[in-house]
């Protein structure tokens, strides 16, 4: 696979450290305006960095868009007289939709959007994708170059609001948990280190139970809970100050924010 990166900042650099780690390239174009701070990257004899995103789609099949919003439209006009029936146009630009995509270059390309959340820089992304029409065709390959980082699930456009406040915003929601179970283990006496340890490895581990054994939370929670023990007790008290509530609120809420943002 011949691959560019059209923007190798944040998200775009986790994206080339995923494909380079698994070796998922026979060429990498990675672009960026300034240059320098990924020049290195050019060690890996198959990469090449340069910030003429032209010479990158000429010598690429997959172009992996990933820069800011505001730049979007003007770097695909730049270069839609180079697109052929051989690229397929992978955009991880929240907010842009496909529509919007094909305004620009014509539907008759292999569209995809994708959504991947910071995990992305660890190989741990949850991505969302979508596609147009013609991007049926190539929603497999696009799973295939995220699931090297991470897991991949597709989904109707219509979700991708929602994927993004589940996924996206899902990580500062995660982290507020976990840093919720720190706060209570240093009351019970852990230093705050240890007591950070113990919360991530426990989510990971919570993750985990179900992701490899294609459990159910609740079954999950009663092999924990001893009748009248600790467990249920703590629990309980969680959800009569609301637990589940309030997160479900939290998420309604982002939901409804991130749809106002869009008719603004
Ligand atoms: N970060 C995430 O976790 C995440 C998750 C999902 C989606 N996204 C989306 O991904 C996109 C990128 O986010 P980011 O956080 O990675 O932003 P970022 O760090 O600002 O990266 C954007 C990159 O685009 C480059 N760029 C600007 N103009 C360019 C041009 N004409 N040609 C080539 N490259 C150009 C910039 O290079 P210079 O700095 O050299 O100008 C920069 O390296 C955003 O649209 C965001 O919505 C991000």
């Amino acid at each position: 696979m011949k691959i560019a990166i059209i923007g190798t900042g944040n998200l775009g650099l986790s994206i080339a450290k995923g494909i380079l780690n698994t070796n998922g390239a026979t060429s990498m174009y990675l672009t960026r305006k300034n240059i320098e701070s990924i020049k290195q990257y050019e060690k890996y004899g198959n990469v090449n960095v340069t910030s003429d995103n032209r010479e990158a789609v000429g010598k690429s099949d997959i172009l992996i868009f990933a820069v800011q919003p505001g730049h979007f439209k003007k770097i695909l006009e730049e270069v839609k007289d180079l697109l052929n029936d051989k690229h397929v146009i992978i955009s991880t630009i929240t907010g842009f939709s496909i529509e919007r995509i094909e305004e620009i270059i014509g539907a008759n390309h292999y569209i995809i959007r994708s959504m991947p959340n910071t995990a992305i820089s660890v190989g741990k992304s949850m991505t969302c994708i979508c596609s147009n029409e013609l991007g049926k065709k190539r929603t497999e390959l696009a799973k295939a170059i995220f699931n090297r980082m991470g897991h991949t699930m597709e989904i109707p456009e219509d979700q991708m609001q929602a994927a993004t406040v589940i996924c996206a915003s899902g990580i500062a929601f995660w982290m507020r948990l976990i840093r919720a179970t720190t706060q209570g283990a240093i009351q019970l006496g852990f230093d705050a280190k240890d007591a950070q340890e113990l919360a991530m490895y426990t989510c990971s581990g919570a993750a985990n139970l179900l992701i490899q054994s294609d459990s159910h939370p609740e079954k999950e929670i009663d092999r924990v809970t001893t009748p009248k023990g600790c467990t249920i007790e703590g629990l309980n008290e969680m959800e009569h100050q609301g637990l589940s509530s309030s997160l479900i609120r939290g998420i309604v809420a982002s939901y409804d924010k991130i749809n106002q943002i869009k008719k603004s």
